[in-house]
């Protein structure tokens, strides 16, 4: 018989979340019937998105928490004992059908964190994947603007904008320590906005010319000092579950993109991550870079599962992608 701990909301959060919001749960779980299997957690993510699912009141223990798994005992051919699987939920062991299991891919290779199949190898790259070559409509040659440059998203977004478009790539981060990583992951400008002196100054010093696409994971002030500096008929990248400028204030917030998004004719598409169709593609592509040394990655491992709460309230301020391990 296995006790499968849970974390669970014991009430909606209201601005930042703290930790008497939280509750761990233990329950029983059932024997497996036929096409069930257990999964034993390996690694979890924190991400900025969940926010807003925590706000609004939604499901977020099994919704909102992409998981990677290990099948410990099976009864459905598909998922043998032993496959990892990309699934959802803040529990430490759970029984699944098999029908909302991700497999890890197989070309996966041993020398790789497991950990990487929920950021640089998962959603999060995936939505600087496909927000920047599918949505945006790069081309090489361009100037590439992204914030929260040395995060998750804003990292991967950097990089595949230089080593697959060949473009020229500006990045705002916000501290010194961030602004040393950009470097190194090859930005051609690095800065932090929290210390300059004058972001649209800045921003004119980087790329006196203007920018062609900005890949905004921010939002609303960050935004409007941006969007001018965009050229006529440049592209505005949203992280649509952006922005993350928002996601635990409360009160009235500031007006969002200023008028130049019309007058500048940008090009304006949302960017939900899982409508997205070409995702196995996309992952084998981040895999090969990563596994060649192409692409590089920071991530924030906490440790233990009673650490979730902790680990979630204190993602914003961690380098690169927040993962917990179980
Ligand atoms: N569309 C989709 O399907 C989708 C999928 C995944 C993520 N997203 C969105 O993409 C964005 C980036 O995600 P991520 O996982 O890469 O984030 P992350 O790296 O975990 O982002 C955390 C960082 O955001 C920055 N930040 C800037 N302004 C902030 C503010 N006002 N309050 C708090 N943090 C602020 C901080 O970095 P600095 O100090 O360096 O700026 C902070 O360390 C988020 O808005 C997220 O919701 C969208």
């Amino acid at each position: 018989m296995v006790h499968a701990k849970s974390w669970t909301l014991k009430k909606h959060f209201v601005g930042h979340p703290t930790n008497s919001d939280f509750e761990l749960k233990t329950v029983e779980l059932p024997p497996l019937k036929n096409r069930e299997v257990l999964l034993e957690a390996l690694f979890f993510t924190v991400d900025p998105y969940m926010s807003i699912g925590l706000t609004k009141g939604k499901e977020f223990p099994v919704s909102e928490c992409a998981v990677s798994f290990r099948v410990v005992e099976s009864k459905n051919s598909a998922f043998p004992t032993g496959t990892t699987v990309v699934a959802f939920g803040w529990t430490a062991h759970s029984i699944s059908d098999g029908k909302n299991l991700e497999k890890l891919l197989a070309e996966w290779p041993d020398t790789l964190p497991l950990s990487l199949a929920l950021g640089m190898v998962g959603m999060p790259s995936l939505t600087a994947y496909s927000g920047l070559l599918d949505i945006s409509g790069v081309q090489g040659g361009e100037t590439v603007l992204v914030n929260v440059a040395a995060g998750a998203v804003g990292s991967v977004v950097g990089q595949i904008a230089k080593l697959k478009v060949s473009c020229k790539v500006v990045g705002a981060a916000g501290s010194d320590k961030r602004v040393a990583c950009l470097e190194k992951y090859g930005f051609d400008v690095a800065f932090n906005y929290k210390t300059v002196k004058s972001l649209e100054e800045t921003l004119q010093k980087a790329s006196p010319e203007g920018y062609d696409c900005d890949f905004d994971n921010v939002g609303v002030e960050f935004s409007n000092v941006v969007i001018p500096q965009i050229k006529k008929f440049g592209r505005l990248a949203i992280a649509i579950r952006g922005p993350i400028s928002t996601y635990n204030r409360t009160g009235l917030l500031p007006p969002g993109p200023p008028e130049a998004v019309i007058f500048k004719e940008l090009h304006f598409e949302g960017l939900p991550v899982y409508c997205w169709q070409e995702v196995r593609q996309a992952l084998k592509g981040l895999l090969t870079g990563v596994s060649e040394g192409k692409i590089q990655y920071h991530e924030h491992i906490t440790e233990g599962f009673e650490s979730m709460p902790a680990a979630f309230m204190g993602m914003l301020r961690e380098l690169g992608e927040a993962i917990v391990k179980a």
